[in-house]
Order: structure tokens, then sequence, then C-alpha cells
């Protein structure tokens, strides 16, 4: 692309729509695909060939949620704060536009696309010299995109494109079907436009069509009707191009995203058993040799190293998980680290803020929150760790419970290298406990216990020998 490097590219991605067909108070392209905003996806794809600062979103529905949203992205706004329609919404960017070359304009609704797509379009503009080249596909049942007819089956060049609601009352749309039958070609709503031309005719554009709207889709004829070349690059990746218009449509590209999803990763090392029922988002990191059993979520930022293990049903969100971890089955894990070698599950919680060492073991129906546990440690079973911190080589017993809220304040429960918790302990915090001191099972530990010494804090036990079978003989008299 030596050839674009004197030139000045903008991306335009329009974004302004209310997303009528969802029936949702909230705007339509930061609805999830992936367990990620539409937008977001498309300006990750926009990336690959323009720096933030040269990436415009053109807002208008919700438009501050839309900003806020999309605000770690550094992109720019244009604000359209009437929808009249996609080349309406190019007429609100004219000023914006009129400062670059070209601009390649995108839709915010349409997640699937790649940026090696976008790309191949724009050196398909290039080498075509083109005015506009518009990005279609085919399509099965094209029904409700608007169709792109070419000046004959096998030329680049384009004559129109018409809308659905248009499709009825087109005189090229009826040639087309006489002489070729149905037309296939969907335009994607994403275009390489010269903004010299663009902006030249953009007050040609009118609102006399189905919807009363101003269609940047008649940008073709009009371009066409002015002596300039329009042409049309077909994809062979149709689903690259479909939109999340409904809430049917979303689920249909949601899982078309986790699918190619466990495709990259299955392609690049990582085991995935039955990955139909895994739903993991665009942005997880997995280490080659890492084993995902069915129904695993992983969601958010995780990224997960090598040779772990995920254990079926468990849900992992955020967290930074190292290598040789085996997660077991059923384990919730929010905002966590997990260090190398560890053991968690079946049916742990991880809440945010766990940190787990290296080889530490968390088991079966152990919640842990803002708890550091070091390196070896062991809380196997039943306990609740929360605002701890747990040094290396420490066992705590069974049920143990940190009692670290008051009511109104949380105070820290420290214990540390060694210590051994007997079963059933409640440690009410603030307490620290000392290096390899033991607290007997059963305790209520309300004061620090210092290094090497055995805390007891329960009542002392009473044997009555004898009383049962006394009891029994009384009760027994008539
Ligand atoms: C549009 C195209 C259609 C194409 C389809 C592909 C037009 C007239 N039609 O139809 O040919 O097959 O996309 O998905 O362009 N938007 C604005 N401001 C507006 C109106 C829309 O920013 O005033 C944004 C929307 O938020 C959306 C995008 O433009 O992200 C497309 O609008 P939408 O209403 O979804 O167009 P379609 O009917 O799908
Ligand atoms: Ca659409």
């Amino acid at each position: 692309m030596t050839s674009s490097a004197n030139r000045k590219l903008a991306v335009l991605i329009l974004a302004a729509g209310k997303g009528t067909r969802l029936k949702s108070k909230h705007p339509k392209v930061l609805f999830e695909v992936g367990g990620k905003p539409m937008l977001a996806h498309v300006v990750a794809a926009a990336r690959a060939l323009a720096e933030p600062a040269d990436i415009f979103a053109v807002i208008g529905h919700e438009a501050e949620r839309v900003r806020a949203a999309m605000q770690s992205t550094g992109i720019g706004y244009v604000l359209q704060a009437e929808q009249h329609g996609t080349g309406h919404a190019i007429i609100v960017a004219r000023e914006t536009l009129a400062a670059y070359d070209e601009v390649i304009v995108l839709v915010g609704d349409a997640p699937l696309l790649q940026s090696s797509t976008l790309r191949t379009l724009y050196e398909f503009h290039q080498q075509q010299s083109a005015a506009m080249t518009i990005l279609t596909a085919d399509l099965a049942n094209p029904f409700g995109y608007g169709r792109v007819f070419r000046t004959a089956l096998d030329s680049a060049e384009v004559t129109a494109i018409v809308e659905q609601k248009d499709l009825a009352s087109s005189e090229i749309a009826h040639r087309f079907a006489e002489q070729s039958g149905d037309n296939h070609e969907i335009n994607s709503a994403m275009y390489v436009f010269r903004i010299a031309p663009l902006l030249a005719h953009l007050n040609s554009l009118s609102t006399a069509n189905a919807q009363g709207e101003y269609y940047l889709t008649d940008m073709a004829k009009l371009l066409r009707a002015a002596g300039e070349r329009v042409v049309a690059f077909k994809h062979s990746d149709v689903n690259e191009l479909l939109g999340g218009n409904t809430r049917a449509e979303l689920a249909d590209l949601d899982r078309k995203m986790r699918a190619r999803k466990c495709a990259d990763l299955m392609r690049d090392g990582v085991t995935i058993q039955f990955p139909d029922t895994c739903v993991i988002d665009a942005d997880v990191i997995i280490a080659p040799d890492t084993t995902i059993e069915p129904y695993v979520q992983l969601l958010g930022n995780t990224r997960i190293g090598s040779d772990c293990r995920i254990r079926s049903y468990s849900v992992i969100k955020n967290a930074d998980i190292a290598d040789n971890v085996l997660i077991r089955n059923g384990s919730i894990i929010e905002e966590a680290r997990i260090g190398v070698g560890a053991r968690i599950g079946p049916y742990s919680h991880l809440r945010p803020g766990s940190d787990i060492g290296p080889g530490a073991h968390i088991g079966n129906f152990v919640e842990t929150k803002k708890t550091r546990v070091g390196k070896g440690s062991k809380a196997n079973h039943l306990a609740y760790l929360g605002d701890t911190v747990i040094g290396e080589g420490v066992n705590i017993g069974a049920g143990t419970i940190t009692c670290n809220y008051d009511g109104v304040h949380k105070h820290t429960t420290t214990i540390e290298d060694g210590a051994f918790i007997g079963s059933n302990n409640t440690l009410v915090a603030p307490l620290t406990i000392g290096p390899r001191a033991y607290t007997a099972a059963g305790s209520s530990i309300t004061q620090d216990v210092p290094e090497d010494a055995l805390a007891l804090g329960r009542a002392k036990q009473e044997t009555k020998p004898g009383w049962v079978k006394k009891r029994r003989e009384k009760s027994a008299k008539p």
C-alpha cells in the first residue's frame, strides 16, 4: 500500500441510528456481540487502516452513552442530532471529511467485519481508481438489504444500489429480473469514497424514496451520472457483512463470532471440547496446550496460560490465570489472579481481588474476596476468606470463616507462613495469626495469636457418664 502513503484516509462509522427493530431503550451499536459492543468491534477492524485520530463515529441516538462506552478507543465523533438517513449522516460529517482525501464508510452494527477485508477493499479501490467502491457479497436470502446492480454481471462497475423497500418500483431491478432472475448481491453499507466527488454531489441526495430518508446508497447512481467510476468488490464471506438489526440477528452474529473465536483458538493450539457449548469472548487470550471442557464461559479480558484445564460449567471473567492451573467443575471466578500450578474447585467462588499463589489449593465451596493466598497454601473445604492475607504453606481448616465486617467497616485478617487454622474456626478481624501458630478446631479467635502458639477459643468439653441412660430409665417409669 505504498501508493497510499501520501493520501489522507479517514474512517467514518455510522452509528447514530436508534435501532427501532430491537425494541430497546439502549442504543443499537452498544448491543454486545462476542461480549463487546458492536461498535467496538468495528473500531477494532478500522484500526488496521487508521489511527484513532482519523476514525470518527457518527452518533445521535443516546450519543453521550455511546461516547462514554467508546471512550477508551480515543476515536472522534460527529453529532447527527436528528437521523434522516445514512446520506444525512455524511451531510453532517461534511466539515470533518473535508480535511481528508479519502474515506472508508462503515456501519456500527456489522461487527463481524475483519480488518483483512478492509485492507483488501481499500487496495481494490485504489487499483480501480474509483470514486466509490462498494463492499458487497452474495446472500442466499437477501431480503431486507440493498441490492447492488452492476452494468453487466461480469463487470466491476455499478449502475445503482436499490433498497429493499424501493425494489418494487425500481426499473433497474425489473430489467435485471427479466434478464437474470433474482439479484443476490447485497450492499454492506461499507464503502470507500474519494472525498472530493462525494462532497461535490452530496447536495444532490434527496428524500424521494420509500422511507423519506437521505440514502447514502443513492451516491452510486449520482456519481455514475456525473461520469465518476463506481465499482463493487464482492467479498466471499457474507457473514462479515451481516448486520445486527433484530434480537434474532444479534443472536446469530454472537454465535458466529464465538464460533470464529473457538476456531482461532484451536488453530493456535488450544483444545476445546465440544466448542459449540463454550462461550468465549472476543478478547480472551489462551496459550497453547490448554484444554477447555464443554459448557465453559470465558469472558472479558480473561487470560489463561498453557497446560491449564478448565473443567465444565466454570464461568471465568477478567481473570489472569498462569500456566498449569486446574479449574475444576463449576467454579465462578471474577477479577482474580491465579498462580502457576494452583488447583481451584470444584465449586469455588473467587470474587474480585482474589490473588491465589503458585501451587495453592482452593477447594469445594470456598469463597474468597480481596484475599491473597500464598504459595502452596490450602483452603480445601467450605470456607469464606474475605479481606485476608494468607502467607505460604498455610492450612485453612474446613468451615473456616473470616468475620471481616462489623456492620460498618471491613477489617483485615492476616495469617502468616506455616500457620494451621483448625476446622470450623471463626476468625474475628482485625486479627493476626503469627507464623506456624495453630488454632484449635471449633475456635472463635478474637485476639492475635503469636508465632508458634496454640490458641483455643472454645468452651471446654464436659462429659457426664451415664447421663443418657439415667434419663431413659426415668422417662420409662409409669
Ligand atoms: C443500510 C443500507 C442498505 C444495506 C444495509 C446493510 C442505506 C439507505 N441502506 O440499510 O443498502 O444493505 O445497510 O446493513 O444506507 N445511521 C446513522 N444515521 C442515520 C441512519 C442510520 O448513523 O440517519 C446508521 C445506523 O446507526 C446504522 C447504519 O447507519 O449503524 C445503517 O443504518 P440502518 O438503518 O441499519 O440501515 P439498513 O436499513 O440496515
Ligand atoms: Ca443495518
